[in-house]
């Protein structure tokens, strides 16, 4: 076949992709109100009219419903162009992904949604996940929705409806305290660290429990400012975003450096994984500026060797000589704005992950786009 009728044929297959505006047109059914909000955005609509290469999360109707009433408040969106506009940047993917690539491998590809609302380099994340064979994302405090309509096609790269409006990652207090984290939360705020951890940029931290700090309340009233402060770096690991997937892709064991200069050591055991002796039990909590994972002990810098119990439920406290108390440490005065249950889905950690970024990393119309937006 001759180049220029290859080339042809691809101008062809360019022209006859669906503008945005033909797919907001023939989908008002569930698409209305989106469309609704996007024309008080109009410099959105003529970014996203002319990008390439990336993949809008449209929230569905039912979804804007679902979140008018659970918070009221978010009415604000149709008065206010630039949260409006925040918000839909965090819809929209850098890449194309369709609904094929998702796998239960997770996938956090970056998103349009940058400073001042985002301190993650590249842009803040999305988790793409395969559950029960359900294209789902999730977004800030974990929370989920779910693909109702996969790969509608537009000029711009591929559209997915989703059946839930995306949460905007909060930063690391908010989201402690708002996911019921509230001893680590108050612990924060007791070593003066929580405004400093909140300004940082590309940030891990391993989040203890309520249960993990009750299990060393004997403890923590002797503890000085700056013991607990020591403790909580050791939490910290500082410029790298760790997720769960790199976290298993690291080897077995892998160690890494926190913020407090004494190294963690990661294992993976049983399709469980470990820091230190503290095990995973909610991996990958979005933040503006990282990812939180919650864990089942609190760590012990001066005990950075000790290796887990894998078989039993619950670990040995990693202080020694501790008792437990009967109620959250550090939780005076910490009241959540809002409560969000982190959605529970199974830490895919059988076996290392092979899931390349390098596919979700083409910038495509990307900075024209983040220019415009
Ligand atoms: C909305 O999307 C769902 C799922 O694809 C579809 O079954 C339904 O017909 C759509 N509703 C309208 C009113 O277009
Ligand atoms: C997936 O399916 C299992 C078994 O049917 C069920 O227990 C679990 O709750 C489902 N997970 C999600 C996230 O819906
Ligand atoms: C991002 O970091 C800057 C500088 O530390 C800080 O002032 C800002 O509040 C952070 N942004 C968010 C959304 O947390
Ligand atoms: C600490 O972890 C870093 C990063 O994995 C590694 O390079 C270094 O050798 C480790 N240090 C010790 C003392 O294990
Ligand atoms: C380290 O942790 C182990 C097991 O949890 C515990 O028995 C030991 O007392 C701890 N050592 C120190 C120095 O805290
Ligand atoms: C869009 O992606 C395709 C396939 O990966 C690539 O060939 C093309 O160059 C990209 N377009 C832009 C404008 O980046």
């Amino acid at each position: 076949m001759r180049l220029s009728h290859l080339l042809s044929l691809a101008l062809a297959a360019c022209a006859s992709a669906q503008s945005l505006m033909d797919v907001l047109a023939a989908n008002q059914g569930n698409l209305s109100t989106l469309s609704t909000l996007l024309q008080t955005v109009p410099d959105v609509v003529q970014a996203l009219s002319t990008a390439q290469n990336v993949t809008i999360l449209a929230p569905s109707n039912d979804a804007f419903a679902r979140l008018m009433a659970r918070n009221p408040r978010s009415s604000e969106l149709t008065r206010n162009p630039r949260l409006l506009t925040g918000v839909l940047q965090y819809h929209v993917l850098v890449g194309r992904v369709p609904a094929s690539d998702f796998s239960a491998t997770p996938r956090f590809p970056p998103t349009l949604l940058d400073t001042p609302f985002a301190n993650v380099t590249g842009g803040q994340r999305v988790q793409l996940t395969l559950v029960n064979n359900t294209a789902m994302v999730f977004s800030g405090y974990k929370q989920a929705a779910m693909v109702v309509t996969a790969d509608v096609a537009f000029s711009g790269g591929v559209i997915h409806i989703i059946d839930n409006v995306l949460t905007v990652p909060a930063n690391p207090a908010q989201t402690a305290i708002n996911t019921g984290l509230t001893s680590l939360a108050g612990a924060l705020t007791t070593a003066q660290l929580a405004d400093g951890i909140n300004s940082l940029t590309d940030i891990t931290i391993f989040a203890p429990s309520n249960d993990a700090f009750e299990a060393i309340g004997s403890a923590v009233g002797a503890l000085s400012q700056q013991t607990l402060a020591n403790i909580l770096a050791y939490h910290v690991l500082s410029n790298q975003i760790q997720f769960s997937t790199s976290l298993i892709a690291a080897g077995n064991p892998a160690t890494f450096m926190t913020a407090q200069g004494t190294n963690i050591t990661i294992r993976r055991e049983n399709g469980a994984l470990f820091v230190n002796s503290a095990r995973v039990l909610i991996p990958d909590i979005l933040t503006t500026n990282g990812v939180v994972h919650v864990i089942d002990n609190v760590l012990n810098p001066s005990n950075a060797t000790v290796a887990p119990d894998t078989g039993a439920a619950t670990q040995a406290p990693a202080f020694a000589g501790v008792t437990s108390v009967i109620n959250s440490p550090f939780t005076t005065g910490i009241v959540p704005a809002s409560t969000f249950v982190p959605a529970n889905v199974p830490l895919n950690a059988g076996a290392a992950s092979t899931v390349s970024m390098a596919t979700l990393l083409i910038a495509g119309g990307a900075a024209l786009l983040a220019a415009r937006l």
